[in-house]
């Protein structure tokens, strides 16, 4: 249990900065981050609050199957990400906890947690302004499960049939095809050492980027080709234009109006080929797939 003290002296002034930036925070992000939880700090029911959701967090960590842990957001003002956004900073310490149980490097603990910094840094891009509205996810994090190995992310993820190694591509630059069989080899090895109770058979992936058309608008040679000739599709996609006009326009979509697409100006050859399906009448999906675990020894 979490309580008010104890969220307020994890988030004083003299511990907060050296957390963020192990949190991979960036400075503008920081300085926001410090101010927020000095404001929490001095209001004792957002305090609580924070304490709430921060116990909550830390009920989840070690429970991967998402209908063993707590939902920290049910109750969740809206429009206070800030308010979930400082319960992750304070139940950092059980999730470091878990890692340390399970002997994960401190340096593999730090990148794998850093994905918080990196998505709040991502908010900015996309609104403008600090915030945090990925909050949903950062429980996959959170869970102590989540590790950033080299390019991509990986969590053990249950299946009907078994443990898979479910992958999440961060917005940190290019996706190589090199980068990418670095990031599977080295999770082959690390996941059977340091999460020998979840014994993954296959990668698995949900993303705009399986979308199989894609395949057909951008050359054979591209980054987003080759790692899409990587899957096996399994079962059928579901319309998702939101999630792409997130992850390649840098927008939220306005969910009481439809996208304006006039207001988007393309600068990349897939922003382009987004465009035109969208403006010829057509969408886009998301899409699952499976990808072999690569013989290591
Ligand atoms: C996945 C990702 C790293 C691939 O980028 P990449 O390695 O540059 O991909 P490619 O080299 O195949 O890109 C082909 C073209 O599309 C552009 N492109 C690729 N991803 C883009 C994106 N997210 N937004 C805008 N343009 C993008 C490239 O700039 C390139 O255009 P160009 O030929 O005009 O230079 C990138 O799309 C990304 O960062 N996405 C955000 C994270 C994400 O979507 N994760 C999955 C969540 S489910």
């Amino acid at each position: 249990m979490i309580d008010s003290t104890e969220v307020r002296r994890r988030l004083a002034d003299d511990a907060l900065p050296e957390l963020l930036v192990h949190l991979g925070f960036r400075d503008d992000d920081a300085v926001d981050a410090v101010a927020a939880a000095t404001t929490v700090r001095r209001r004792p029911s957002e305090l609580a609050q924070v304490a709430r959701f921060a116990s909550l967090l830390a009920a989840g960590v070690g429970r991967f199957r998402p209908d063993e842990a707590p939902d920290p957001w049910e109750q969740l003002p809206s429009d206070r990400e800030d308010l979930a956004l400082l319960a992750l900073l304070a139940s950092v310490p059980e999730v470091r906890a878990e890692h340390a149980r399970r002997r994960i490097p401190d340096e593999v603990s730090w990148r794998s947690l850093s994905d918080l910094g990196q998505q709040v840094s991502v908010n900015r891009r996309t609104h403008g302004r600090f915030g945090l509205d990925t909050y949903g996810w950062m429980r996959t994090a959170w869970s102590g499960g989540l590790m950033w190995l080299g390019r991509l992310q990986m969590v053990p993820k249950p299946t009907t049939t078994g443990w898979v190694l479910d992958t999440h591509i961060p917005a940190t630059g290019p996706l190589t095809p090199e980068s990418v069989d670095d990031s599977f080899a080295r999770a082959v090895t690390f996941f059977r050492r340091h999460f020998p109770d979840c014994p993954a058979t296959a990668f698995a992936c949900t993303s705009w980027l399986l979308d199989p058309t894609l395949a057909e608008v951008l050359p054979e040679s591209s980054n987003l080709a080759r790692f899409q000739r990587r899957w096996t599709l399994v079962g059928q996609g579901y319309q998702a234009d939101e999630s792409v006009l997130y992850f390649v326009f840098n927008r939220r979509a306005d969910p009481e109006r439809e996208i304006d697409h006039e207001a988007l100006t393309p600068t990349s050859r897939l922003q382009e080929v987004v465009l035109e399906r969208w403006r010829s009448g057509q969408h886009w999906s998301v899409w699952s797939g499976t990808a072999p675990l690569p013989q290591v020894d």
